[in-house]
Parts: C-alpha cells; sequence; structure tokens
C-alpha cells in the first residue's frame, strides 16, 4: 500500500469520488480535503445510507483510527460546517474529535453567497459563495478562519458563535504546520474536489470553480513535505457535467434523458439534472497530463448495463487534435470520432465485454485502470490485477 495517495477528478466533477476515497479511507489515518468549499457533492453509501459531504472529507466515521483534515485551500462556511459536523456527529458519536481544520482557509461569507447569485449564474455557479471567496483571497481582501478568532471586523464577528461550537463539538484547529510531526509520519490519502476540466488553471475558462484540482493543490495547502506516491484520476464510463460551458460529447433529447433517469444524474449538491453524454477520451488525456494522475479508476460502470454497445469519443479528428487547452473543449462536436463500444449484461460479473473496455481505455490513456466500479455498495469496488 501507499503511503500518500490521492484522488482526483479526471471531468467535470461528479465522477464518483466521494464513494471511492471512503471506500479506501479506513485503509488511511487522514483524509485530507485541499480545494473547493460547499459547492462540492460527495455522495456516500454507510450502513445502507446515503450521505452527501459538501465540506468535510469523504472519510469512513465509523473507523476511529481515521482523521479527517480540511486543509487552507478550501473556502469554509462557517455556519454549514457547524450543521455538517453535527449531523456527522449524530450519526457517528465522537467524530467531531476526529476533524481537523486549518485556520489558514479563507471564509465564505453571507456577502459572496449574495454575490454569487447576483454575478455568476452564466457559469452556473452551485451559489455556495466560492467564486466572491477566492475572489477576496486573491485581491488580499479576505478572511482566514483564524481572522474569526479574534474578529478585528463586524463582518468576521460569527454572530452564531460557529468557531465556539464547532470547538465544544471537538473540532480542532490547527495547521498543516501544527501538525507536521504527525502528518510526516502518518498516511494520508488527499481527496480533491470538482474535476480537472472545472481546475481554475487548466480547466475551461470561465465555465470553472476556483480551487486546484489538479496534483497543485496538494502543494499549495503546504504538503510540499508529504508528496503523493500514487495520484488516481476518477471517470466515469459516461460523461456528466453540471453548469454551463463546452460539452463536446454531451447527447440530447430522448438517449441524454434515458442516460441522466438510469444513471440518477442530479447534482448532488444543487439537485440540478446532470447534462450528460459519452466518455471523452482526448479530454481524459489532457486531464491525465494537467492533473498529474498515474492510475484510474472508472465508476458507474453497471449504469450501461443491457446496452447491446455504446459509444466512445476517441479522437476530436485525429489524435492531433488532442486538446492542448481547455478552449480546445469548445470543438464542434460534428469533428469528435467514436468509437462503438461492445455492451454488458452485468459489469459486476467483469464479464469480457468489460475487460475489453478497460483494455481499450488503458491503450488510449496510456496508464493503467487500476479499480472499476459496477454499484454504490462497497463490495461493487472492483480492485483488477
Ligand atoms: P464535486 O466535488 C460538479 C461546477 C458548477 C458550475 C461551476 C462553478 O462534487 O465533483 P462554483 O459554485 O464552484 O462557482 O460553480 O463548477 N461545480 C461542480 N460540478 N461537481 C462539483 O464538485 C462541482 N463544483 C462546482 O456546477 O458549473
Ligand atoms: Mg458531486
Amino acid at each position: 500500500m501507499s503511503k500518500r495517495i490521492a484522488v482526483l477528478g479526471s471531468f467535470f466533477g461528479d465522477e464518483g469520488k466521494g464513494s471511492f476515497v471512503h471506500h479506501l479511507s479506513s485503509q488511511y489515518d487522514w483524509i485530507v480535503r485541499f480545494s473547493g468549499g460547499a459547492n462540492a457533492g460527495h455522495t456516500i453509501y454507510r450502513d445502507g445510507k446515503k450521505f452527501v459531504h459538501n465540506l468535510l472529507p469523504s472519510a469512513d466515521f465509523r473507523v476511529a483510527t481515521t482523521k479527517s483534515f480540511l486543509g487552507s485551500g478550501m473556502v469554509i462556511d462557517l455556519v454549514k460546517l457547524r450543521d455538517e459536523v453535527m449531523d456527522a456527529e449524530k450519526n457517528y458519536p465522537g467524530v467531531a474529535k476526529r476533524i481537523y481544520v486549518d485556520p489558514d482557509a479563507f471564509l465564505v461569507l453571507p456577502k459572496h453567497k449574495e454575490e454569487d447569485k447576483r454575478l455568476n449564474s452564466h457559469i452556473g455557479s452551485t451559489n455556495r459563495g466560492i467564486g466572491p471567496a477566492y475572489k477576496d483571497k486573491v485581491a488580499r481582501t479576505g478572511y482566514r478562519i483564524r481572522d474569526a478568532f479574534r474578529p478585528f471586523n463586524a463582518e468576521i464577528a460569527d454572530p452564531e458563535g460557529t468557531i465556539k461550537q464547532l470547538k465544544d463539538l471537538g473540532v480542532q484547529f490547527l495547521s498543516v504546520m501544527d501538525l507536521s510531526n504527525i502528518f510526516h509520519q502518518e498516511s494520508i490519502l488527499y481527496e480533491g474536489a470538482q474535476g480537472i476540466l472545472l481546475d481554475l488553471n487548466h480547466g475551461c475558462y470561465p465555465f470553472v470553480s476556483c480551487g486546484d484540482c489538479t496534483i497543485a493543490g496538494i502543494y499549495a495547502n503546504g504538503f510540499a513535505f508529504a508528496p503523493p506516491e500514487k495520484v488516481y484520476g476518477v471517470g466515469k464510463a459516461y460523461s456528466t457535467k453540471v453548469g454551463e460551458g463546452p460539452f463536446p460529447t454531451e447527447l440530447h433529447g430522448e438517449e441524454a434523458e434515458e442516460l441522466r433517469k438510469i444513471g440518477n444524474e442530479y447534482g448532488a449538491t444543487t439537485g440540478r439534472p446532470r447534462r450528460v453524454g459519452w466518455l471523452d477520451l482526448p479530454a481524459l488525456r489532457y486531464a491525465i497530463d494537467k492533473g498529474g494522475i498515474t492510475h484510474l479508476v472508472f465508476t458507474k460502470l453497471d449504469i450501461l448495463n443491457g446496452l447491446e454497445s455504446f459509444s466512445v469519443c476517441d479522437t476530436y479528428g485525429s489524435y492531433s487534435d488532442d486538446p492542448t487547452c481547455g478552449d480546445d473543449l469548445h470543438v464542434h462536436p460534428s469533428k469528435l470520432t467514436y468509437r462503438l463500444v461492445q455492451g454488458w449484461k452485468d459489469a459486476g460479473s467483469l464479464e469480457p465485454a468489460v475487460k475489453t473496455f478497460i483494455k481499450f481505455i488503458e491503450d488510449q490513456a496510456g496508464i493503467p485502470v487500476e479499480y472499476v466500479s459496477t454499484g454504490t455498495s462497497t463490495k461493487d469496488i472492483h480492485k483488477l490485477a
């Protein structure tokens, strides 16, 4: 087992990172979120129940040895965090003591959420205040959690007393450096949020979020001393996207509606119907290089059960037309070439057609697919030889 790994989204988010992280989390001492905020919606199935984590890492809260860390690259709405921790504590008493928050993370304030609603609907923002909070950070007019410990400004006076409430629950506010001796020694799973095509620097600007979705985010949070040895990129057997912006392999009409329904493709954070389309291998090759991905994980193969065949985009015209920047995803759909892939009856049995599909992805991506998932339970996550 690698001592430190990262799990990143390879596309437009919602690839199934949460379930995968949850599955592996008990093997790690720390699950570290390093970017984004409550715009993320990480769906987890635990004890037969569905949970959505927006700010908290996708750790298995039943495991007493696994701790959660919210890194300084995040933007945090303290009221939302308090509610999420209280909810977690209700279901899993004692878990709050295993949650750590870096006080250098920036605050999402009510004004950020209002500004998001006013200004960012054209990109399909989740309205969680993410863009405006990062904007204030970069403009050097933002506030960190540590500023709210001794509020010098009415804006950060923490009227609901959330910091005290979080501390009373057992949450600890400690920075990477406060814990660096421990981080040096213990194992870490870095959990990405969003996906590389939504990365502020490398995604389809301006239809992006604001966090770091590549391995750069890990270093930006101050973890340069603890780099991941393995970087998993998670993708679905087809594609989805919430919000505006280019989506070359998008499906429309009845075909799209059917895939959306079978895949239950409705936003975990906002409930919006997700746009759906076929798997986009040129975009995946771009994400692998930009993200620093070394291994792949493919999820939701079961959603394609029963199809005689399905399509996978292999080029944007030719291999030399692979995207070299986010703008290249504005390619006209008529230029795309597709391979028709043989379908399967039951992905969970890993029948030969599934193996052929995996081999095809590996050949096209140039890196191994190490896991596939074929359902929502832990037993549906298969490690491939
Ligand atoms: P997870 O971690 C899917 C999208 C929004 C919008 C754009 C900008 O669950 O994969 P923002 O509120 O961040 O300013 O919105 O980014 N978006 C996501 N889409 N999954 C996510 O997170 C997303 N986080 C943001 O829909 O298009
Ligand atoms: Mg999501």
